[in-house]
């Protein structure tokens, strides 16, 4: 796990050491083989040799941040045995040209990403309360929901939206519409005005402050319509079940690009205010609000129960 860390930190230590000087435009054709069109655009790192006294090649992608996205090894007889490719700030969609572009001219590739084996990334995956005062870039939204979608759902209805709060008037809007109604619970259940103010106040900073925010909802109208009461109310809790899916599998795409989540219930409790705040449909049901960003702690994992606990073999 550490030694997977030190590489890719080594990658990204050579990238950032060493400008890139790009050769090669997007769609032209390369100079000695003319079956090879650049898929992205191409170039080097000045001063930077690989084993065959070539410049180490880089592809550009379309990401404002020129973060090392993956490794491609190529073995190219023709043209110096084994050859190492950067793939710099590229989208999955992008990384799929290249591989396809090498593959295309008959050459054998392996792709390396800096995602990390199942099991760490799986465990390392936690709920961040700080985030840093960083964007998080549109592309890097679209990686996540493209990545979100493949999640299962009952029948394959899909019965998911979600709503990318881009606009800081948007954020406002469902952080005042939550504040009210989270305002009302609080002095219901008794808890003095200051103290609720205080605690309102904290839920609206957090959803207003966070770099990215996504609503996750249920659409009504993918829950599949049946004549039985009692399969309806199934068919209620499979989509439930199936947008819950969706949303772990959002925080897991968004662990793998390397930005953290956290998921607040809050418009689980006010759906409709959620709902008339952002100018949802009615047949849309606000289910969780989840945060994203590039994470400024690192928690100590939670405990998690001891297996003989929750597990029973029969
Ligand atoms: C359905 C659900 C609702 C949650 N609601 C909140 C919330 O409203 N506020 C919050 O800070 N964390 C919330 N969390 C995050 C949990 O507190 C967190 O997952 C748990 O403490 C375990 O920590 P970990 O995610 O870092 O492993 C929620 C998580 C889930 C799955």
């Amino acid at each position: 796990m550490e030694a997977h860390l030190n590489f890719w930190l080594a990658v990204e230590s050579l990238v950032k050491n060493h400008r890139l000087i790009i050769e090669h435009r997007r769609g032209s054709v390369h100079p000695l083989f003319p079956d090879y069109i650049y898929p992205l655009d191409c170039g080097y790192l000045e001063g930077c040799h690989s084993a065959d006294g070539d410049g180490t090649d880089v592809f550009r992608g379309s990401l404002p941040d020129a973060l090392v996205s993956a490794l491609f090894i190529s073995v190219d007889e023709r043209n110096g045995g084994v050859q190492l490719k950067i793939a710099l700030g590229t989208t999955e969609p992008e990384n799929q040209l290249i591989y396809e572009s090498l593959t295309k001219i008959g050459l054998p590739v392996w792709r390396l990403s800096p995602s990390m084996d199942a099991s760490a990334w799986l465990k390392t995956r936690r709920s961040i309360r700080r985030f840093q005062n960083r964007k998080v870039e549109r592309e890097r939204i679209e990686q996540i929901l493209d990545l979100t979608q493949w999640a299962p759902s009952a029948h394959n209805t899909q019965p998911w939206r979600f709503i990318v709060l881009e606009n800081e008037s948007s954020r406002q809007h469902l952080a005042e519409a939550l504040g009210e109604s989270f305002l009302q619970d609080l002095l219901r259940e008794g808890i003095p005005i200051e103290e609720a103010n205080k605690r309102v106040e904290r839920s609206r900073q957090r959803i207003i402050q966070a770099p990215a925010s996504i609503l996750l909802c249920l659409a009504e109208e993918d829950i599949p319509q049946t004549a039985r009461i009692t399969q309806w109310e199934g068919e209620r809790w499979l989509a439930v079940q199936s947008v819950a899916l969706a949303g772990g599998q959002l925080m897991l795409a968004a662990h793998t690009l390397g930005l953290a989540s956290v998921w607040l219930c809050a418009p689980l409790y006010a759906p409709q205010a959620a709902r008339y705040a952002l100018g949802l449909p009615d047949t849309w049901q606000p289910q969780a609000l989840i945060l994203l960003g590039y994470a400024a702690q690192t928690p100590p994992p939670p405990t998690r129960k001891p297996l003989h606990e929750i597990v029973r073999y029969i």
